[in-house]
């Protein structure tokens, strides 16, 4: 008899963008002439850029042809696309990473949720809270949480985000084995300094944990006293594995390509204390379950690193931000306070009610969707994520939508 992970039956609900998708469909069949706005899922509207497109469509010509046509490309990624990454992503910002210690992947959040397959089931994982769902869910189909109480698995040590805090968690007074940080933060948009940073790593370091670092949305950071990178903090590489992606930076959601950073010196260990490089266990992985991303998409990725890529995909975030900046300005406006949006395309917005009835009232009242905090973790309750990744227009359009309704958007 074929049985199932019984880890799976734990999880309480569908994946949060899943559950909005579904609201919205079915809201939409029941409401065919509502015209509806989307500011919940953060994916891209803005097109590839010119210089990215122009190298795909190279790419994609040699492979047209018997003298440049390539076949499987190395499981960890093109050597041009790891040394561009290394250059421009890292030393350029005085971060210690070689082209070896980068693995090009599809996606940041399948290396996120794939990369706990290298640690022991039985270690203790702290969460922030509210958290991108990824990271949670994966642990509890790996068997590492208990099930689901009053609102909280068992077993997670959770990091609670809250005002008092700034939504950012100070590592924990007990022993954690494996923390996952996001910054800037989805949901909350939040930053975190260089002093904040620093004392993580230095409780990794004191405890032999592992600080898994999602930077997906690092190219939205400018204030320049912010750190771009985990590893610009002494003594990270060996504590911290690193997560990017060309999603949210190049417009490659559709596209697909992202990299995870490990560096040499970082070590887990086995029940008898021997020390185990993460780069060869992760090299293993990769070589064993994935054949690569395809040439011309790597090819595409490097083109975000020559001087016009740089400006077009700055061009990107710069208009994001744009969109990010009216959005804060007029929920605050119409009375919900509100974090992010600034060094960030998210923007926290405390709407002062059950974030699940928030979104059903805004997406009846406005047509507006956006996502419910409480979808991020027990800590979100009472805010809705809104995200700026739309064009000027439907942005605008939304803000008017919910302004001409705000007074019904209340308790
Ligand atoms: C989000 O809306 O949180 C993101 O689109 C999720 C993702 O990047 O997978």
């Amino acid at each position: 008899m074929i049985r199932i992970n019984e880890n799976y039956t734990k999880l309480v609900s569908t994946y949060l963008f899943s559950e909005v998708a579904r609201r919205v469909d079915e809201f939409q069949k029941s409401h065919p002439d509502r015209r509806i706005v989307r500011l919940g899922i953060g994916d891209v509207t803005l097109p590839l850029t010119p210089a990215v497109v122009a190298a795909f469509q190279a790419a994609v010509a040699e492979m047209g042809k018997d003298a440049t046509f390539r076949g499987y490309g190395p499981d960890l990624g093109y050597d041009f696309l790891r040394k561009a990454i290394a250059e421009g992503d890292f030393r350029a910002h005085g971060a210690e990473v070689s082209a070896e210690e980068v693995f090009i992947s599809d996606g940041s959040k399948c290396d996120t949720a794939n990369i706990q397959e290298l640690f022991a089931v039985d270690i203790r994982i702290a969460i922030p809270d509210p958290v991108y769902p990824v990271y949670v869910d994966t642990n509890v189909m790996a068997g590492r949480t208990g099930p689901w109480r009053d609102g909280r698995y068992g077993g997670v040590i959770y990091l609670d985000c809250t005002e008092d805090n700034g939504f950012v968690p100070d590592p924990p007074r007990s022993r954690v084995d494996l923390v996952y940080l996001c910054f800037p933060n989805n949901p909350t948009g939040a930053t975190i300094t260089r002093a904040q940073l620093a004392a993580w790593v230095s409780y990794a370091r004191a405890s032999r944990a592992l600080i898994l670092y999602d930077a997906a949305y690092v190219s939205y950071i400018r204030d320049e006293s912010l750190p771009q990178s985990i590893f610009e903090i002494p003594g990270s590489r060996e504590c911290a594995i690193e997560f990017r992606s060309f999603s949210k930076t190049a417009g490659f959601t559709g596209t697909r390509c992202a990299f995870t950073v490990i560096p040499k010196e970082c070590m887990a260990w086995d029940a008898e204390g021997g020390a185990h490089p993460l780069h060869e266990l992760w090299s293993r992985r990769m070589s064993t379950k994935f054949n690569g991303v395809s040439y011309p998409v790597q090819r595409a990725a490097a083109a975000v690193y020559t001087p016009q890529g740089l400006k077009e995909t700055r061009g990107l975030s710069d208009f994001y931000l744009g969109n990010a900046k009216i959005i804060r300005d007029r929920m605050t406006g119409m009375g919900f306070p509100c974090i992010g949006g600034e060094d960030s395309p998210y923007i926290w917005a405390q709407v002062k009610m059950d974030s699940w009835k928030f979104f059903d009232l805004l997406l009846d009242k406005a047509g507006v969707v956006v996502t419910p905090g409480a979808g991020f973790g027990a800590c979100g309750e009472g805010y809705a994520r809104i995200s700026a990744f739309n064009s000027r227009e439907k942005v605008e359009l939304a803000m008017e939508k919910m302004e001409a309704v705000a007074s019904e958007l209340r308790e």
